[in-house]
């Protein structure tokens, strides 16, 4: 199945696509991740990328297009994928849907991920997210046994550097310009499925999985 995730910055996306991607047991690519490994290693596209990942701001379509196009060209992608946080934008879904007819194939499902700011805002200050596995904690919602001590693999926690209130604002601005288009978009294809994305982890993790059934 060849699915994307989308929703605002703190929606969920990266704590429910982990759970999706399992269940169809197809890899799970996130934009954002992908960005973030390039600024730990300091490659140039990191170097590129962080001035606007800390501003908040997109990094340029160009960029992030060509990155996934080369992440989806790796064998275990041929078969479906999970996108978390691409596309964001017009150009990025067109490029994505060029991409995939030339390869012969098309986005199956787009599940939007449905939470209003003041929830964003909530989950957004309090993540934390473990250097060692990558899993996604929230100091209250799914809080460790230790503070910043991982319960899976006991490495240390981190807060992102783009959770400061003021770049958390700028994110939902960029967000409600650049993306929330794309729930039209793809909501034409007749691919739009939302989901309310409130309440626990499991249950949200529980609506998904039956839209995907329902879709299937
Ligand atoms: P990216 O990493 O994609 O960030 P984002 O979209 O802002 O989304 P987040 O990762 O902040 O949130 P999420 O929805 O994954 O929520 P999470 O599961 O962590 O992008 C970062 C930056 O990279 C961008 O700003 C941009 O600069 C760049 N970038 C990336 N892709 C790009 C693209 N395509 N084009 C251009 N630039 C791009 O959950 C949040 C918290 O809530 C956690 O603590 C979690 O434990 C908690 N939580 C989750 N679910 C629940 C629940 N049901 N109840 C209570 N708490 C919950
Ligand atoms: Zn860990």
């Amino acid at each position: 199945m060849r699915l994307v995730l989308v929703g605002p910055p703190g929606a969920g996306k990266g704590t429910q696509a982990e759970f999706i991607a399992a269940h169809l047991s197809v890899p799970k690519i996130s934009t954002g991740d992908i960005f973030r490994s390039n600024v730990t290693q300091g490659t140039p596209l990191g170097v590129e990328a962080k001035r606007y990942m800390d501003a908040g701001e997109l990094v340029p379509d160009e960029v992030t297009i060509n990155m996934v196009r080369d992440r989806l060209a790796e064998p275990d992608a041929s078969e479906g994928f999970l996108l978390d946080g691409f596309p964001r934008t017009t150009p990025q879904a067109a490029a994505l849907d060029k991409l995939l007819a030339d390869l012969g194939t098309a986005l199956d499902l787009v599940l939007e991920l449905v939470v209003d700011d003041d929830e964003v805002i909530r989950r957004l200050s309090g993540r934390r997210t473990c250097r060692g596995c990558g899993k996604i904690w929230h100091v209250e919602f799914d809080a460790t046994t230790r503070p910043d001590v991982c319960d899976r693999c006991g490495a240390e926690l981190f807060q992102r550097d783009d959770d400061k209130p003021e770049t958390i604002a700028t994110r939902l601005r960029e967000y409600g310009e650049k993306t929330a288009p794309l729930v039209d978009y793809y909501g034409a294809q007749g691919k739009l499925v939302g989901i309310d994305a409130t309440g626990p982890v499991e249950d949200v993790t529980t609506r998904a999985i039956d839209a995907l059934r329902s879709y299937g």
